[in-house]
């Protein structure tokens, strides 16, 4: 049932605030704790974690990466499981192994979990389904309360795995006392408020597609980001190429004028995902190093970032503020929707792509 929306992509879409809602209440208790038990998992016992997933999945564990790292103070690796599991990775005892799916019967994300059986100190997979392989493999599963997604494009799904693994982020950052109780109660509050400054982005809705609409003619596209919003331009990229067919590639800011810079003209659109942070000068800067070679830049900011930065840009989609560590959860909706809305301009099947599958149960 599509609830009135001419897609499930864009039902799910809308269905985020919700179900973001619904994820947060899981894993929040009312007393502003992680409702994730220390029997259940403790950080004090592992030194590193490794993060293991395919597709959409493997840009939300990239992200936790960032967090992971930042906040926590524990390193992380992160691999696409196809690649992780013909490797032989040594994994050390005091290892977190961490899967993501959102089916939880991706092959190559469960065979990835079995080479990891008794060599990891732990197995914690973050999943949709709960009945699934991934999670019955699991010592320990912890569901993602998106609800059913339909849609071959993961939306709600990853940014509901992007909350739950925030939680545990925070969860870790606790047991290994890499924060203070003043910036915990910051987080557990910027959570909070989550789901209506998703609602609040949704409302961008007309906006997202008129840029779409500018998007539908163009050939080739390039995403941009830094920093924890590298991902999200991974993302960006991967649901454009998807549904729309058109070719997209996302680049770390910085690695710009280290090749991609070599295909800019006034042909190649450039998604920039900046909000105002800390690191918005430098990926400003190498916006304008597109824009002197005329390249035409959308670029997705708050009312700060815009204000400082939009001169010259091509189009220029607001989002409202977001406390800086959430940004990357709040940039998963103009990603999804500029796919979204360039998908129905070039009349594709947006819920059905060629050649893909929901699930991907063979290597
Ligand atoms: C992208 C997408 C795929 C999946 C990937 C992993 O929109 O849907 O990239 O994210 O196939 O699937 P799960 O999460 O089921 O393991």
């Amino acid at each position: 049932d599509k609830a009135g929306h001419k897609h499930f992509m864009s039902k799910e879409i809308a269905e985020q605030p919700g179900v973001i809602g619904a994820a947060i209440g899981h894993y929040l208790t009312p007393e502003g704790q992680i409702n994730i038990s220390t029997q259940d998992i403790d950080f004090t016992q592992f030194d590193r974690i490794v993060m293991v997933a395919c597709g959409t999945a493997s840009y939300a564990c990239l992200t936790a990466k960032y967090w992971f790292e930042q906040i926590a103070r524990l390193p992380v690796e992160v691999d696409v499981a196809s690649e992780f599991r013909y490797r032989e990775p040594p994994i050390s005892p005091r290892t977190l192994a961490v899967f993501v799916s959102q089916s939880g019967e991706t092959a190559d994300t469960l065979a990835a979990l079995r080479y990891c059986e008794g060599k990891a100190a732990r197995i914690l997979s973050v999943v949709n389904v709960p009945e699934s392989s991934i999670a019955r493999e699991s010592d320990l599963a912890l569901p993602i309360h998106a609800g059913v997604e339909v849609g071959v494009a993961s939306t709600k799904a990853f940014t509901c795995q992007l909350v739950v693994l925030f939680a545990l982020v925070l969860k870790a950052a606790r047991d290994r006392e890499t924060i203070t109780a003043e910036a915990f109660a910051d987080h557990i509050s910027s959570l909070r408020g989550l789901p209506a400054i998703i609602s609040t982005a949704l409302e961008q809705n007309d906006t997202m597609q008129e840029a779409a609409l500018k998007l539908s003619h163009a050939r080739d596209v390039l995403f941009l980001g830094r920093g924890q919003m590298y991902p999200l331009a991974l993302e960006g990229a991967l649901k454009l190429k998807e549904i729309s067919y058109i070719h997209a590639e996302a680049y770390a800011s910085g690695e710009l004028k280290h090749g991609p810079i070599a295909l800019v003209d006034e042909h190649v659109p450039v998604v920039v995902m900046a909000p105002r942070d800390a690191l918005f000068d430098k990926t400003v800067s190498n916006m304008q190093e597109v824009m002197a070679r005329k390249g035409k830049v959308i670029l997705i900011s708050d009312s700060k970032g815009q204000a400082e930065a939009n001169d010259g840009v091509w189009f220029s989609i607001e989002m409202p503020p977001v406390p800086d560590a959430l940004a990357p959860i709040l940039y998963a909706i103009p990603a999804q929707l500029l796919a979204y809305h360039t998908a129905v301009a070039k009349g594709t099947d947006v819920d059905q792509p060629r050649n893909l599958a929901k699930s991907v149960t063979v290597e």
